[in-house]
């Protein structure tokens, strides 16, 4: 007479046999990406939607409450995506989740037609915010259509750090996001499982996508691809022209001592200015075309200060010139002088600070290379600059001559 342990060990191993003959030992299969190491979201593809291509589609957005609130959408771009937006309930314990569309760059409104579901494990559990979703409407929603096993699905997200947002509302005001980023979901590994709940599977499989989201080399990816290449030039001309053109032609005016420095300091000075001009003519460009390219303070800027550069620079050549007649004339400085160095020097500094808010327009916080080395030269260039005026005032007194 069999034992009570022997039956369970065949019980067991049968159930085993059955499992691993169906190939899945763990069935429920979960996909992971998290865009930082803060925010996750992880996707479940069950067997039954893999099958057919359409029902339901699990969804789980994590993201610490230090974040007003973190959203995942289908597609690749704003316009169009099914997204689910998280954030705080009115009381701040547990977690609103809204599932929104946009047609464009604006806030993103309720989906009049939501199908999700919300399900346990949603909530706020030391200090993060969990939402775990079952969309019935992801394999097809108003806008769009997506493919559930496809191996390189489109997916964007987006966050806002910043208090609570505490609130039970799906159509609560949101503002916009600090960063978002396109990324690529191989969902052929979320596909696996047939639980009511996979979030709640302890068993389940977990899958780390390594593909990281990513802007793929397009520096702001709100920018069509030809908008990169003009976003590109203008700031390679723009910088060319502040940090190498306009201080190198200053600083050659403070320590070149040769017949003629004059003018290849005007002439350095009148290219950077031409350069500038293609340079800022572009970022015009680019602000028209993209239309609600100003959107804060930051954004209002970087423009504006540009603007300014652009016009006050315009009158260096006159006051430069003036100011050599009328040195040559008297021998001693003027109005002149003062009012070409001043606006020299203030318009480099100003110039130079500028191309860095413009980097930071583009890529915020993030550390990036072209960001960087931006300002590492910038500051050394600076830094020699200064140095120069000092060293050339120094030499100017010493010598009694001299611009
Ligand atoms: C108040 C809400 C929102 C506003 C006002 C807003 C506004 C904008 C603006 C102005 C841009 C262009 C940014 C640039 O020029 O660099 C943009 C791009 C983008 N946003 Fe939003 N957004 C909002 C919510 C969201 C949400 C919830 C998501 C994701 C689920 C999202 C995802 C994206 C993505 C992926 C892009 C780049 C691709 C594209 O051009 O559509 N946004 N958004
Ligand atoms: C949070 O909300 C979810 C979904 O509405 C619900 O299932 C859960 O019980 C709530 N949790 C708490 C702690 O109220
Ligand atoms: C709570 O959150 C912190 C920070 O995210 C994490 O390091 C810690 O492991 C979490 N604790 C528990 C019990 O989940
Ligand atoms: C979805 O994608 C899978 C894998 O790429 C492919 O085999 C299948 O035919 C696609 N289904 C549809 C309806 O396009
Ligand atoms: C998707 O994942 C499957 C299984 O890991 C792998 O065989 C396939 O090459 C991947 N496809 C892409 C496009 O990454
Ligand atoms: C099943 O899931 C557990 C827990 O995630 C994991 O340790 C184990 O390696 C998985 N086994 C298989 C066969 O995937």
């Amino acid at each position: 007479m069999p034992t009570t342990s022997s039956l369970l060990l065949a019980w067991t191993s049968l159930a085993l046999i059955g499992r691993s003959s169906a190939g899945t030992f763990n069935s429920t299969r979960i996909l992971q990406s998290c865009p930082n190491s803060e925010i996750c979201y992880e996707v479940n593809v069950p067997d039954s939607t893999a099958k057919s291509g359409t029902g339901d589609l699990y969804i789980r957005i994590s993201a610490p409450t230090s974040y007003t609130w973190a959203a995942i959408g289908q597609g690749n771009q704003m316009a169009g995506a099914n997204m689910f937006i998280a954030y705080t309930s009115a009381d701040g314990k547990n977690v609103t989740v809204s599932q929104r569309s946009a047609d464009g760059h604006n806030m993103p409104t309720e989906d009049s037609s939501s199908t999700m579901t919300l399900l346990d494990g949603t909530g706020v559990n030391n200090n993060t915010m969990v939402a775990n979703i079952r969309c019935s409407s992801c394999a097809a929603w108003a806008a769009g259509t997506m493919n559930l096993t496809d191996a390189a699905s489109d997916w964007i997200y987006a966050y806002k750090k910043g208090s609570q947002l505490n609130s039970d509302s799906a159509s609560a005001q949101i503002q916009q996001h600090d960063d978002y980023a396109t990324f690529k979901l191989n969902l052929t590994n979320a596909v696996g499982g047939s639980t009511q709940n996979p979030f709640m599977d302890s068993n389940a499989y977990m899958v780390g996508e390594t593909a990281q989201p990513s802007r793929g080399g397009n520096p702001d990816p709100s920018l069509t691809k030809s908008q990169n290449t003009v976003l590109y030039v203008h700031a390679v001309l723009a910088s060319v022209a502040f940090v190498a053109l306009f201080p190198g032609g200053a600083i050659l005016i403070r320590l070149g001592n040769f017949k003629g420095v004059v003018w290849v300091h005007a002439g350095m000075q009148a290219l950077g200015y031409v350069i500038y001009t293609v340079g800022a003519a572009l970022g015009i460009y680019l602000a028209v075309d993209q239309g609600n390219f100003v959107k804060n303070s930051v954004d209002v800027a970087h423009p504006v200060i540009g603007l300014i550069l652009l016009g006050v620079l315009f009158t260096q050549p006159f006051s430069g010139l003036l100011h050599h007649k009328q040195y040559n004339a008297k021998g001693r400085r003027t109005i002149f002088s003062y009012l070409h160095m001043f606006t020299g020097r203030a318009g480099i500094a100003l110039g130079m600070i500028n191309g860095a808010i413009g980097f930071w327009l583009v890529h915020g916080n993030k550390q990036v290379g072209s960001k960087a080395a931006y300002i590492v030269i910038a500051a050394l260039v600076f830094t020699v600059y200064v140095a120069a005026i000092v060293l050339g005032e120094k030499r100017r007194k010493s010598r009694k001559a001299g611009y």
